[in-house]
């Protein structure tokens, strides 16, 4: 008697435990997809001649395939608030003159230092564009990730350096970059 009420707990409780184990399993799935759902990205790119431009759209076009939820922002016509309402924005830079930010990135951090509440809860990962010729190469990423943690904004991965004109190798490897971002959620 004593050995069949043994066995029956047993059983009750690998039963139990399965099905708590399943129950943990499929919650945690559903958080994760919720999640996935409701984070909110940006891809808001500063550009002059359009490279940058290209990079964002490559961007955007990859985490739609990878159902995120994306808004393509051209800093040139973007209010310094509208960052705010993203988890993740992806900022997109070139360098110019002697390795200074291109001028709208410039004039959009200007006014951004200046209303100084850029992104308290909003985190930040940059790509930025240059040519390897220069002696400063695409060291706009450096300036602007000093710039976002000076106002108190998370920079939640290393910026990727992009050597010249976009082309199917670069997007290659902005897409493994975007990858390790995304780790980070
Ligand atoms: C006048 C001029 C100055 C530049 N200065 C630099 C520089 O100092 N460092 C660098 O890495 N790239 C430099 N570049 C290269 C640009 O950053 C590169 O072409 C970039 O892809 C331009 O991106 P955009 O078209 O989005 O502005 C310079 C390009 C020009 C035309």
């Amino acid at each position: 008697m004593f050995i069949i009420l043994s066995v029956v707990i047993l059983c009750i409780n690998y039963l139990l435990y399965n099905t708590l184990y399943i129950l943990i399993v499929y919650f945690s799935s559903i958080f994760c997809l919720l999640f996935l759902v409701y984070m909110k990205i940006s891809i808001a790119f500063a550009t002059l001649s359009g490279n940058t431009e290209k990079i964002a759209y490559e961007l955007e076009k990859f985490l739609l395939n990878k159902s995120y939820d994306v808004d393509l922002l051209n800093l040139e016509n973007t209010k310094v608030d509208e960052l705010k309402k993203y988890d993740l924005v992806f900022l997109g830079c070139s360098t110019y003159g002697d390795g200074d930010l291109n001028l709208i990135m410039d004039i959009f951090l200007s006014e951004a230092e200046q209303i100084c509440h850029l992104c308290e809860s909003t985190k930040f990962a940059i790509f930025s564009l240059g040519d390897s010729i220069y002696p400063n190469f695409a060291i706009a990423g450096e300036i602007v990730e000093d710039k976002i943690i000076n106002m108190g904004g998370e920079v939640i991965h290393p910026y990727i350096k992009i050597d010249g004109y976009p082309s199917s190798e670069v997007f290659e490897e902005i897409k493994k970059w975007t990858l390790e971002v995304l780790k980070f959620f």
